[in-house]
């Protein structure tokens, strides 16, 4: 999904419905944990079917009016925590067997039209960018971080290529005034001397802030280990993804715990060549070519699943090793 400029389409698609029914099968019933609740399209469909419950979680609060609705026509099958998925961990679950714990990264429509939220170049709004949850707003990382700070932002979560130039310049500019989102897009306009002309200039820009700003490399790793705990044998786990970055982690993710020797060694009684999940499928699913011409939001989402293979709680996973840089960036926002 292009990172910040407001959809054509005016409402809210849940993307690759169909597909995640078809691999959760909540027509069989059961608990479904859905980590990013956003307009309550996944959730919504799940109840339809008897004899399953939902527990859902978001960050925004204003979720919790989507919540609300659905609390009424649920009652008791249906739960909301307006917490951080990383935190997965500790909803205080009684022994459940859930049978899927589904993300679908990224924002909703509803979100990026607020202007209050600040996530587009084109809705007029404030530098803000905090989906909910957060410590510092796009607009203190860039009056307030070093210069090579927001050089590595731009370039890692970007993978805008001028990023040096648009660093030296907020850089400079800040000296003189607080930079706001107006004055955002037209020092990155400025710094660029090759000029996209397909996608805004100022996208790679605007996406590499919001993940900065809400953390999102972090709480997709994190959020990742902890729904690979909370799941029992047979659960699946799924993730909707719309950038390359999430994607790869993602798909390292699955792959190395469905090799060998994923289980923790310290585990009893394991042997060497159990692996956590079984991955069904390598390749991701896409949506078709009908959803991207009603929502062409989608055109970038990638669904991947794996099914985890034993009840066991405790696994080695290298993980966050292996995308350390990434949280090392993320983690600047600590002393802002
Ligand atoms: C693409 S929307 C989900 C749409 C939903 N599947 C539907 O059908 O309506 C993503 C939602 O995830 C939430 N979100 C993003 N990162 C999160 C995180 N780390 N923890 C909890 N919620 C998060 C956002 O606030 C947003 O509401």
């Amino acid at each position: 999904m292009d990172a910040t400029i407001v959809p054509k389409v005016q409402k809210h698609y849940p993307v690759l419905l169909k597909e995640i029914i078809s691999v959760i099968s909540p027509q069989h019933g059961g608990t479904f944990i859905d980590c990013t609740l956003g307009q309550g399209g996944y959730a919504k469909k799940i109840l339809s079917f008897e004899n399953t419950n939902v527990i859902a979680l978001d960050r925004d609060l204003e979720s919790g009016k989507i919540a609300n609705e659905l609390k009424e026509n649920f009652k008791d099958r249906f739960i909301f925590k307006n917490i951080k998925f990383s935190q997965l961990n500790n909803l205080k679950l009684k022994n459940e067997n859930i049978k899927g714990v589904i993300f679908d990264l990224g924002y909703s429509y509803t979100q990026i039209k607020d202007p209050q939220k600040g996530l587009s170049f084109d809705a007029g709004g404030k530098l803000n960018m905090q989906l909910g949850l957060n410590s510092y707003s796009a607009e203190d990382a860039i009056n307030k971080l070093d210069e090579k700070e927001l050089e590595k932002i731009f370039k890692f979560f970007g993978g805008e290529k001028e990023s040096k130039y648009i660093a030296r310049n907020i850089v400079k500019e800040r000296s003189k005034n607080n930079i706001d989102t107006k004055g955002l897009v037209e020092i990155i306009e400025k710094s660029k001397k090759r000029k996209n002309f397909k996608v805004h200039n100022a996208t790679k820009v605007f996406q590499a802030l919001r993940i900065f700003v809400n953390k999102e490399i972090s709480e997709l790793i994190f959020g990742l280990i902890n729904a690979a705990k909370v799941l029992k044998k047979g659960g699946i786990l799924c993730v909707v993804t719309f950038h390359s970055l999430e994607d790869k982690i993602v798909k390292y993710f699955f792959k190395s715990l469905s090799e060998n020797k994923s289980i923790s060694r310290y585990s009893p009684v394991i042997k060497q060549s159990d692996t956590l999940f079984n991955l069904i499928q390598k390749k991701p699913i896409t949506p078709s070519d009908e959803e991207v011409s009603e929502n062409p939001s989608s055109r970038s989402a990638k669904f991947r699943y794996a099914i985890k293979k034993t009840d066991f709680y405790n696994f080695d996973t290298d993980i966050e090793k292996q995308f350390r840089n990434y949280i090392e960036i993320e983690n600047y926002g600590d002393k802002l």
